[in-house]
């Protein structure tokens, strides 16, 4: 395994660890891979283009305003050659531009312009790293999909020990390495995927209709997340404001039966994540015409049960897909009543969630969820966004997927 034919651009910032730059280069320079930098201002008081260029065997680029160059646009033309763009080091100031969104010169710029995944590789004094500020910044660039790589524990340049120290070049090259492995095979497996998200309706009349809260953001940010790892994605939503995208197959849908429906026909797949809050129940008889209010009190109305879908998905003989995630909201006993959902519903993975609590779960932009496999190891999410929460979530199945893909071959 190597890093090979890929294009990464490089932004050197102003830290002490910035000459660590060139040991990076060389080791991607090797396999055909093709090297492009910048320099930020403060980054050339640490490393000279001169040193840079000789590895690399292209200019450097620090000005935002170059004259010679920027009629190729360089602020945009720069990210989409890019595979992968790694800022090394991140300088603690570098990550408060960013998280303010910030295109003050060229390196900012072509972050924000950026259509690519970006690593971030921090360097900084202890006290730096675990300052407030510092960890804030951390936690809003995390949430962007910034990738991270360290700091590490160990002595510093300025004498101190602690957390801060850059990854080492070769640490950093096996992160890379390990990045693009995943991307290639995901990319050449053509793995397909489906994500059920949002409530269903259950009309008991033409107007009116049993439901939940459910917003749909877990599972659209899910579908999100599984695309952006480059897997072709199907996203069957129930009724919701959320915008289409147009990188993602969506399939609108109201009741549980044309959810099961759409479900079928988009078999088969390797993934079905099932994160919809399906009515349990719909009317066996919907009232043909709109119930009155003038009757003293309502004919009762029976209810049958809908289809299971995630069960249809997890005991299907002919197109069992090869990883099915289950959700399982909670009140109480959230870990036990989760196991054995996912058990008797024979799915990979179950994401528990407690949604006894206001301000995540059901129709918030946060969640807190434990993610845990059909042997019980759980890893817990902390509250935090939900698109966050959803990398996480595409990241656990894609690795259970390529375990298996692997076992499989
Ligand atoms: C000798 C020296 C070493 C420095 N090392 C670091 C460092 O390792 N990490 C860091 O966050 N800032 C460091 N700084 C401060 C940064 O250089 C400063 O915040 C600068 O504005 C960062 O520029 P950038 O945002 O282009 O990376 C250092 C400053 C000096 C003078």
């Amino acid at each position: 395994m190597s890093v090979k034919n890929k294009r990464i651009l490089i932004i050197i910032g102003g830290g002490i660890a910035a000459y660590k730059c060139l040991d990076l280069i060389r080791l991607l320079k090797k396999n055909n891979n093709e090297i492009k930098t910048i320099l930020t201002k403060s980054g050339k008081e640490f490393v000279t283009p001169l040193s840079i260029t000789t590895l690399t065997k292209n200019k450097t680029f620090e000005d935002i305003f170059d004259k010679k160059s920027e009629a190729e646009i360089d602020h945009i033309s720069l990210s989409r050659w890019a595979d992968l763009i790694v800022v090394l080091p991140t300088t603690a100031n570098f990550m408060t531009k960013l998280s303010l969104g910030k295109a003050e010169d060229l390196a900012t710029t072509v972050i924000l312009a950026s259509n690519k995944e970006i690593l971030l590789v921090p360097a900084m004094n202890v006290r730096m790293w675990i300052h407030k500020a510092t960890q804030k910044n951390v936690k809003i660039l995390k949430d962007y999909g910034y990738l991270f790589i360290g700091p590490e524990k160990g002595e510093m340049a300025c004498g101190e020990y602690g957390e801060g120290k850059m990854s080492s070049p070769r640490q950093i090259y096996s992160y890379i390495e390990n990045y693009f492995y995943k991307k290639d095979l995901v990319k050449n497996k053509n793995f397909k995927a489906l994500v059920t998200a949002g409530p269903t309706r259950e009309y008991i009349d033409p107007v009116r209709y049993i439901s939940n809260e459910s917003s749909g953001k877990q599972g659209y940010e899910i579908a999100l997340a599984l695309n952006k790892l480059g897997i072709e994605t199907t996203l069957i939503i129930g009724p919701s404001s959320l915008i289409s995208q147009k990188s993602i197959k969506t399939k609108k849908i109201v009741t549980a039966d044309e959810m099961f429906t759409e479900v079928k026909k988009s078999l088969p797949v390797d993934i079905a994540v099932c994160s919809a809050a399906v009515s349990d129940f719909k009317p066996i008889k919907k009232n043909k015409n709109k119930f009155k209010k003038d009757q003293s009190y309502l004919t009762s109305i029976q209810f049958k049960k809908n289809k299971d879908i995630l069960e249809f998905l997890s005991k299907n003989n002919r197109h069992r897909p090869r990883i099915v995630v289950g959700f399982s909201a909670e009140t109480e006993n959230l870990n036990k009543n989760s196991i054995l959902k996912m058990r008797k519903k024979n799915c990979d993975l179950i994401i528990a969630n407690d949604v006894s609590k206001k301000g995540k779960g059901f129709n918030s932009d946060y969640n807190e969820v434990s993610i845990i496999d059909s042997d019980g190891n759980t890893k817990i999410i902390k509250k935090n966004k939900k698109s966050f929460i959803a990398n996480k979530i595409a990241e656990v199945i894609m690795d259970k997927l390529l375990i298996d893909d692997r076992n499989f071959n």
